[in-house]
Protein backbone atom coordinates (compact mmCIF):
# COMPACT_ATOMS: atom_id res chain seq x y z
CA UNK A 1 0.00 0.00 0.00
CA UNK A 2 2.11 2.25 0.83
CA UNK A 3 4.87 1.31 -1.64
CA UNK A 4 1.76 1.82 -4.58
CA UNK A 5 1.34 5.34 -2.86
CA UNK A 6 5.40 6.04 -3.02
CA UNK A 7 5.75 5.01 -6.40
CA UNK A 8 2.33 7.31 -7.59
CA UNK A 9 4.23 10.19 -6.30
CA UNK A 10 7.33 9.56 -8.29
CA UNK A 11 6.01 8.59 -11.69
CA UNK A 12 5.23 11.62 -13.04
CA UNK A 13 8.63 13.50 -11.38
CA UNK A 14 10.84 10.63 -12.58
CA UNK A 15 9.84 10.39 -15.75
CA UNK A 16 9.84 14.10 -16.33
CA UNK A 17 13.13 14.61 -15.18
CA UNK A 18 14.54 11.78 -17.11
CA UNK A 19 13.96 13.99 -20.28
CA UNK A 20 15.29 16.89 -18.93
CA UNK A 21 18.11 15.85 -17.07
CA UNK A 22 20.94 15.52 -19.71
CA UNK A 23 23.15 17.52 -19.01
CA UNK A 24 26.84 17.66 -21.45
CA UNK A 25 29.47 18.54 -18.98
CA UNK A 26 32.05 20.10 -21.27
CA UNK A 27 35.59 20.34 -20.16
CA UNK A 28 35.51 24.04 -20.06
CA UNK A 29 32.46 24.48 -17.77
CA UNK A 30 33.51 21.67 -15.47
CA UNK A 31 34.52 21.02 -11.58
CA UNK A 32 38.49 22.99 -12.48
CA UNK A 33 37.09 26.35 -13.58
CA UNK A 34 34.15 26.28 -11.42
CA UNK A 35 35.56 25.16 -7.96
CA UNK A 36 39.14 25.24 -8.25
CA UNK A 37 40.96 27.53 -10.74
CA UNK A 38 38.27 30.30 -9.22
CA UNK A 39 40.36 29.73 -6.18
CA UNK A 40 43.86 30.26 -7.58
CA UNK A 41 44.78 26.62 -7.77
CA UNK A 42 46.24 25.01 -11.33
CA UNK A 43 43.37 22.50 -12.51
CA UNK A 44 43.84 20.11 -15.15
CA UNK A 45 40.51 18.04 -16.34
CA UNK A 46 41.23 14.76 -17.73
CA UNK A 47 38.68 12.17 -19.48
CA UNK A 48 38.65 7.99 -18.69
CA UNK A 49 36.57 5.48 -20.66
CA UNK A 50 35.38 2.67 -18.81
CA UNK A 51 35.37 -1.48 -20.15
CA UNK A 52 31.55 -0.64 -20.28
CA UNK A 53 31.76 2.51 -22.36
CA UNK A 54 31.13 5.31 -19.66
CA UNK A 55 32.58 8.68 -20.01
CA UNK A 56 34.43 10.19 -16.62
CA UNK A 57 35.41 13.15 -15.53
CA UNK A 58 38.29 13.58 -12.82
CA UNK A 59 40.51 16.78 -12.29
CA UNK A 60 44.26 16.85 -10.84
CA UNK A 61 45.24 19.45 -8.99
CA UNK A 62 48.79 19.07 -9.56
CA UNK A 63 50.04 20.97 -7.24
CA UNK A 64 49.81 23.54 -4.08
CA UNK A 65 48.73 27.05 -4.38
CA UNK A 66 52.38 28.62 -3.68
CA UNK A 67 54.65 25.68 -5.42
CA UNK A 68 55.79 26.63 -8.79
CA UNK A 69 57.14 23.38 -9.68
CA UNK A 70 55.63 20.17 -9.89
CA UNK A 71 58.02 17.95 -7.94
CA UNK A 72 57.98 14.22 -7.24
CA UNK A 73 54.19 14.39 -5.55
CA UNK A 74 52.62 11.02 -4.75
CA UNK A 75 49.35 10.72 -6.10
CA UNK A 76 46.30 10.75 -3.95
CA UNK A 77 42.49 10.02 -5.90
CA UNK A 78 39.49 11.58 -3.98
CA UNK A 79 36.39 8.90 -4.35
CA UNK A 80 32.96 10.89 -3.26
CA UNK A 81 30.19 8.96 -1.99
CA UNK A 82 26.52 7.98 -3.74
CA UNK A 83 24.59 11.47 -4.41
CA UNK A 84 27.48 13.32 -4.25
CA UNK A 85 30.18 13.93 -6.92
CA UNK A 86 33.70 15.21 -7.06
CA UNK A 87 32.46 18.54 -5.96
CA UNK A 88 32.35 17.78 -2.12
CA UNK A 89 36.12 17.89 -1.80
CA UNK A 90 36.45 21.78 -2.68
CA UNK A 91 33.57 22.93 -1.33
CA UNK A 92 35.09 24.21 2.24
CA UNK A 93 37.60 27.05 1.56
CA UNK A 94 41.60 26.08 0.95
CA UNK A 95 42.72 25.63 4.51
CA UNK A 96 39.83 23.46 5.11
CA UNK A 97 38.60 21.40 2.06
CA UNK A 98 40.79 18.05 1.75
CA UNK A 99 41.20 18.62 -1.81
CA UNK A 100 42.93 21.49 -1.45
CA UNK A 101 44.86 20.62 1.87
CA UNK A 102 46.39 17.87 0.26
CA UNK A 103 47.91 19.59 -2.89
CA UNK A 104 49.31 22.29 -0.32
CA UNK A 105 50.70 19.57 1.76
CA UNK A 106 53.01 17.96 -1.49
CA UNK A 107 50.17 15.82 -3.33
CA UNK A 108 49.49 15.30 -6.60
CA UNK A 109 45.59 15.56 -6.03
CA UNK A 110 42.77 13.55 -8.82
CA UNK A 111 39.20 14.06 -7.88
CA UNK A 112 36.84 11.47 -9.80
CA UNK A 113 33.72 11.56 -10.24
CA UNK A 114 31.00 8.58 -10.65
CA UNK A 115 28.91 7.26 -13.94
CA UNK A 116 25.76 9.22 -13.76
CA UNK A 117 26.71 12.31 -11.94
CA UNK A 118 26.72 15.24 -13.38
CA UNK A 119 30.54 15.40 -14.68
CA UNK A 120 30.30 11.71 -15.55
CA UNK A 121 27.00 11.32 -17.40
CA UNK A 122 28.38 10.78 -21.00
CA UNK A 123 28.61 7.57 -22.46
CA UNK A 124 30.15 6.15 -25.78
CA UNK A 125 26.46 4.88 -27.18
CA UNK A 126 23.66 5.60 -24.64
CA UNK A 127 22.35 8.59 -23.05
CA UNK A 128 20.91 8.93 -19.67
CA UNK A 129 17.71 8.50 -21.39
CA UNK A 130 17.77 5.12 -22.03
CA UNK A 131 17.48 2.87 -19.36
CA UNK A 132 20.42 0.69 -20.32
CA UNK A 133 22.08 3.67 -19.36
CA UNK A 134 21.12 3.47 -15.92
CA UNK A 135 21.40 -0.56 -15.37
CA UNK A 136 24.32 -0.68 -12.77
CA UNK A 137 24.60 -0.62 -8.96
CA UNK A 138 27.91 -0.08 -7.26
CA UNK A 139 28.79 -3.60 -8.38
CA UNK A 140 29.59 -1.70 -11.72
CA UNK A 141 32.10 0.87 -9.54
CA UNK A 142 33.90 -2.14 -8.05
CA UNK A 143 34.05 -4.10 -11.59
CA UNK A 144 34.61 -0.97 -13.76
CA UNK A 145 34.99 3.13 -12.73
CA UNK A 146 37.19 2.24 -9.84
CA UNK A 147 39.79 -0.15 -11.91
CA UNK A 148 39.43 2.50 -14.88
CA UNK A 149 40.38 5.84 -12.84
CA UNK A 150 43.32 4.06 -10.82
CA UNK A 151 44.66 2.64 -13.62
CA UNK A 152 44.68 5.99 -15.31
CA UNK A 153 45.77 7.53 -12.81
CA UNK A 154 48.76 5.01 -12.01
CA UNK A 155 49.40 5.76 -15.54
CA UNK A 156 49.86 9.18 -15.55
CA UNK A 157 51.75 9.61 -12.72
CA UNK A 158 54.06 6.11 -12.56
CA UNK A 159 53.61 5.82 -8.76
CA UNK A 160 51.26 3.75 -6.86
CA UNK A 161 48.20 5.74 -5.42
CA UNK A 162 47.26 6.73 -2.09
CA UNK A 163 43.16 6.79 -2.06
CA UNK A 164 40.91 8.41 -0.25
CA UNK A 165 37.00 7.41 0.46
CA UNK A 166 34.21 8.81 1.54
CA UNK A 167 30.98 6.78 2.56
CA UNK A 168 30.28 4.83 -1.06
CA UNK A 169 33.64 5.46 -1.95
CA UNK A 170 35.01 3.44 0.91
CA UNK A 171 32.60 0.54 0.14
CA UNK A 172 33.38 0.47 -3.07
CA UNK A 173 37.19 0.32 -2.66
CA UNK A 174 37.11 -2.34 0.37
CA UNK A 175 34.63 -4.59 -2.16
CA UNK A 176 37.51 -4.66 -4.75
CA UNK A 177 40.62 -4.99 -2.43
CA UNK A 178 38.61 -8.18 -1.12
CA UNK A 179 38.80 -9.52 -4.31
CA UNK A 180 42.73 -8.58 -4.60
CA UNK A 181 41.96 -5.95 -6.89
CA UNK A 182 43.89 -2.76 -7.47
CA UNK A 183 46.23 -3.77 -5.09
CA UNK A 184 49.50 -3.36 -7.37
CA UNK A 185 48.19 0.05 -8.00
CA UNK A 186 47.27 1.46 -4.17
CA UNK A 187 49.65 2.50 -1.93
CA UNK A 188 47.28 2.82 0.96
CA UNK A 189 43.41 3.79 1.42
CA UNK A 190 41.73 6.51 3.83
CA UNK A 191 38.53 5.50 4.82
CA UNK A 192 36.32 8.31 6.14
CA UNK A 193 33.19 7.50 7.52
CA UNK A 194 33.43 3.78 6.07
CA UNK A 195 30.23 2.35 4.60
CA UNK A 196 30.15 -1.66 4.63
CA UNK A 197 27.70 -3.21 6.70
CA UNK A 198 23.97 -0.83 6.58
CA UNK A 199 21.55 -2.89 8.51
CA UNK A 200 22.49 -1.44 11.69
CA UNK A 201 22.41 3.08 10.73
CA UNK A 202 20.35 4.79 12.97
CA UNK A 203 19.26 7.90 10.84
CA UNK A 204 15.36 7.46 10.78
CA UNK A 205 14.74 8.74 7.41
CA UNK A 206 17.79 6.40 5.96
CA UNK A 207 15.41 3.62 7.49
CA UNK A 208 12.28 4.54 6.29
CA UNK A 209 13.50 5.29 2.73
CA UNK A 210 14.99 1.58 2.45
CA UNK A 211 11.14 0.52 3.39
CA UNK A 212 9.43 2.72 1.29
CA UNK A 213 10.97 4.96 -1.25
CA UNK A 214 13.62 2.76 -2.64
CA UNK A 215 11.63 -0.48 -3.15
CA UNK A 216 12.61 -2.52 -5.75
CA UNK A 217 9.10 -2.36 -6.97
CA UNK A 218 10.48 1.49 -8.17
CA UNK A 219 13.12 -0.21 -9.99
CA UNK A 220 11.00 -3.20 -11.65
CA UNK A 221 8.32 -0.01 -12.56
CA UNK A 222 11.31 0.65 -15.24
CA UNK A 223 12.21 3.96 -13.12
CA UNK A 224 15.64 3.40 -13.61
CA UNK A 225 17.14 7.05 -12.74
CA UNK A 226 17.30 8.00 -9.02
CA UNK A 227 17.05 11.79 -9.12
CA UNK A 228 16.93 12.88 -5.56
CA UNK A 229 16.65 16.69 -6.22
CA UNK A 230 13.14 18.82 -6.81
CA UNK A 231 9.73 19.37 -5.56
CA UNK A 232 8.25 16.32 -5.78
CA UNK A 233 10.72 14.10 -4.10
CA UNK A 234 11.36 16.75 -1.02
CA UNK A 235 7.21 16.60 -1.22
CA UNK A 236 7.52 12.60 -0.56
CA UNK A 237 10.36 12.55 2.33
CA UNK A 238 8.10 15.16 3.88
CA UNK A 239 5.61 12.89 3.99
CA UNK A 240 8.03 10.39 4.71
CA UNK A 241 8.56 12.31 7.87
CA UNK A 242 5.25 13.72 8.58
CA UNK A 243 4.08 10.57 8.85
CA UNK A 244 6.62 8.59 10.64
CA UNK A 245 7.05 11.94 13.15
CA UNK A 246 10.57 12.57 12.31
CA UNK A 247 12.26 16.11 12.60
CA UNK A 248 13.09 16.98 8.83
CA UNK A 249 13.61 20.37 9.45
CA UNK A 250 16.77 19.82 8.41
CA UNK A 251 16.67 17.46 5.76
CA UNK A 252 20.81 16.95 5.82
CA UNK A 253 20.45 16.04 9.59
CA UNK A 254 17.63 13.75 9.21
CA UNK A 255 19.73 11.69 6.72
CA UNK A 256 23.28 12.00 8.08
CA UNK A 257 23.20 12.63 11.84
CA UNK A 258 23.96 15.64 14.01
CA UNK A 259 26.61 16.89 12.05
CA UNK A 260 28.98 19.20 14.58
CA UNK A 261 30.84 21.48 12.46
CA UNK A 262 29.05 22.09 9.12
CA UNK A 263 30.42 25.39 7.69
CA UNK A 264 27.35 28.00 7.47
CA UNK A 265 29.16 29.63 4.10
CA UNK A 266 29.17 25.91 2.78
CA UNK A 267 25.83 23.96 3.11
CA UNK A 268 24.21 26.70 0.38
CA UNK A 269 26.88 25.68 -2.16
CA UNK A 270 26.64 22.13 -0.79
CA UNK A 271 22.71 22.02 -1.90
CA UNK A 272 23.24 24.03 -4.76
CA UNK A 273 25.54 21.22 -6.35
CA UNK A 274 24.44 17.92 -4.25
CA UNK A 275 22.54 15.59 -4.37
CA UNK A 276 23.94 13.75 -7.53
CA UNK A 277 21.63 11.44 -9.54
CA UNK A 278 22.60 7.95 -9.32
CA UNK A 279 20.94 4.80 -10.68
CA UNK A 280 17.29 3.49 -8.99
CA UNK A 281 19.10 -0.44 -9.27
CA UNK A 282 22.20 1.21 -6.86
CA UNK A 283 19.90 2.26 -4.33
CA UNK A 284 18.05 -0.53 -4.32
CA UNK A 285 21.49 -2.60 -3.81
CA UNK A 286 22.13 -0.26 -0.96
CA UNK A 287 18.86 -0.82 0.24
CA UNK A 288 19.00 -4.74 0.07
CA UNK A 289 22.27 -4.47 2.22
CA UNK A 290 20.68 -2.68 5.06
CA UNK A 291 17.66 -5.39 4.65
CA UNK A 292 20.04 -8.25 4.84
CA UNK A 293 22.86 -6.83 6.99
CA UNK A 294 25.64 -8.80 4.42
CA UNK A 295 27.82 -7.06 2.05
CA UNK A 296 26.63 -9.44 -1.46
CA UNK A 297 25.94 -8.48 -4.99
CA UNK A 298 23.04 -6.71 -6.38
CA UNK A 299 19.96 -8.97 -6.29
CA UNK A 300 17.57 -10.18 -8.88
CA UNK A 301 15.27 -12.18 -6.40
CA UNK A 302 14.47 -14.09 -9.32
CA UNK A 303 16.80 -17.20 -8.88
CA UNK A 304 17.14 -17.56 -13.01
CA UNK A 305 18.42 -13.86 -13.61
CA UNK A 306 20.54 -14.72 -10.17
CA UNK A 307 22.12 -17.69 -12.27
CA UNK A 308 22.22 -16.15 -15.47
CA UNK A 309 24.30 -13.81 -13.88
CA UNK A 310 25.90 -15.27 -10.95
CA UNK A 311 26.06 -18.99 -11.67
CA UNK A 312 24.51 -19.66 -8.42
CA UNK A 313 20.92 -18.60 -6.93
CA UNK A 314 21.94 -16.20 -4.24
CA UNK A 315 24.18 -13.52 -5.03
CA UNK A 316 27.71 -14.02 -4.12
CA UNK A 317 29.24 -12.06 -1.07
CA UNK A 318 32.10 -9.68 -1.05
CA UNK A 319 34.25 -11.86 1.62
CA UNK A 320 36.21 -8.41 3.57
CA UNK A 321 38.23 -10.97 5.72
CA UNK A 322 40.31 -11.45 2.20
CA UNK A 323 41.28 -7.83 2.67
CA UNK A 324 45.14 -8.25 2.50
CA UNK A 325 46.46 -7.52 6.43
CA UNK A 326 49.34 -5.42 5.29
CA UNK A 327 47.43 -2.97 3.51
CA UNK A 328 47.99 0.72 5.36
CA UNK A 329 44.57 1.37 6.17
CA UNK A 330 43.06 4.80 7.46
CA UNK A 331 39.92 4.52 9.16
CA UNK A 332 37.93 7.38 10.76
CA UNK A 333 34.61 7.36 11.66
CA UNK A 334 31.88 9.47 14.00
CA UNK A 335 29.92 9.30 16.73
CA UNK A 336 27.55 10.76 15.77
CA UNK A 337 26.77 9.07 11.97
CA UNK A 338 23.48 7.72 11.46
CA UNK A 339 24.46 6.41 8.20
CA UNK A 340 27.90 4.91 8.85
CA UNK A 341 26.82 3.57 12.44
CA UNK A 342 28.84 2.83 15.43
CA UNK A 343 27.60 -0.39 15.21
CA UNK A 344 27.90 -1.43 11.72
CA UNK A 345 31.87 0.01 11.98
CA UNK A 346 32.43 -2.42 14.52
CA UNK A 347 31.27 -5.20 12.83
CA UNK A 348 33.49 -4.11 9.46
CA UNK A 349 36.45 -3.61 12.25
CA UNK A 350 35.44 -7.28 13.22
CA UNK A 351 36.46 -8.45 9.42
CA UNK A 352 40.05 -6.60 10.15
CA UNK A 353 40.68 -8.15 13.37
CA UNK A 354 43.29 -9.85 12.27
CA UNK A 355 44.74 -6.97 10.30
CA UNK A 356 48.31 -6.23 10.84
CA UNK A 357 48.02 -3.25 13.91
CA UNK A 358 50.78 -1.12 12.47
CA UNK A 359 49.25 -0.68 9.07
CA UNK A 360 45.89 0.13 10.65
CA UNK A 361 45.10 3.35 12.05
CA UNK A 362 41.70 3.69 13.41
CA UNK A 363 40.48 7.33 14.43
CA UNK A 364 36.96 8.19 15.88
CA UNK A 365 35.73 11.40 16.31
CA UNK A 366 32.61 11.58 18.88
CA UNK A 367 30.80 14.66 17.44
CA UNK A 368 31.39 13.85 13.78
CA UNK A 369 28.81 12.69 11.84
CA UNK A 370 28.57 11.69 7.94
CA UNK A 371 28.57 14.73 6.77
CA UNK A 372 31.22 16.33 8.47
CA UNK A 373 33.86 14.20 7.13
CA UNK A 374 34.13 16.14 3.34
CA UNK A 375 32.42 19.23 5.05
CA UNK A 376 33.46 20.43 9.29
CA UNK A 377 35.17 23.41 9.38
CA UNK A 378 37.76 21.99 11.46
CA UNK A 379 37.90 18.66 9.60
CA UNK A 380 42.04 19.52 8.40
CA UNK A 381 42.51 19.54 12.68
CA UNK A 382 40.31 16.83 13.45
CA UNK A 383 41.22 14.44 10.66
CA UNK A 384 43.10 15.38 7.68
CA UNK A 385 46.30 16.16 9.32
CA UNK A 386 46.33 12.55 10.79
CA UNK A 387 45.28 11.37 7.46
CA UNK A 388 48.39 13.05 5.77
CA UNK A 389 50.80 12.01 8.24
CA UNK A 390 49.83 8.40 7.99
CA UNK A 391 50.13 8.59 4.06
CA UNK A 392 53.56 10.24 4.41
CA UNK A 393 54.91 7.21 6.87
CA UNK A 394 53.82 5.13 3.62
CA UNK A 395 56.73 5.14 1.43
C1 LIG B 1 26.08 20.67 -13.67
O1 LIG B 1 27.15 21.19 -14.43
C2 LIG B 1 26.91 22.48 -14.98
C3 LIG B 1 28.11 22.84 -15.86
O2 LIG B 1 29.27 23.03 -15.10
C4 LIG B 1 26.69 23.49 -13.85
O3 LIG B 1 26.43 24.75 -14.38
C5 LIG B 1 25.54 23.02 -12.99
O4 LIG B 1 25.40 23.89 -11.87
C6 LIG B 1 25.77 21.60 -12.51
N1 LIG B 1 24.59 21.14 -11.81
C7 LIG B 1 24.66 20.47 -10.67
C8 LIG B 1 23.35 20.11 -10.06
O5 LIG B 1 25.69 20.13 -10.15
Amino acid sequence: MTKNLSLLILLPFLFCQQTVNVITAASNDGICRLMVQSKGYFCEEHTVITKDGYILSLQRIPRGLSDDAIRDRPPVLLQHGVLMDGVTWVLNPPNQALAFVLADNGFDVWISNSRGTNYSSEHTTLSTDDPAYWDWSWDELVAYDLPAVVEYVFDQSGQKLHYVGHSQGTLIALAAFSQQKLLDKVRSAGLLSPVAYLSRMTSPLARKAVENFVSELLYLSGIHEFVPRGEAVMKMLNDICTRQGIDCTNLLTAFTGENCCLSTSTVPSFLQYEPQPTATKNMVHLAQMARDGTIGMYDYIDIGKNMEQYGQAVPPLYDLVNIPNDLPLFISHGGRDELADVDDVKFLLDNLKDHDSEKLFLQFIEDYAHADYVMAINAKEVVYDFLISFFKNQT
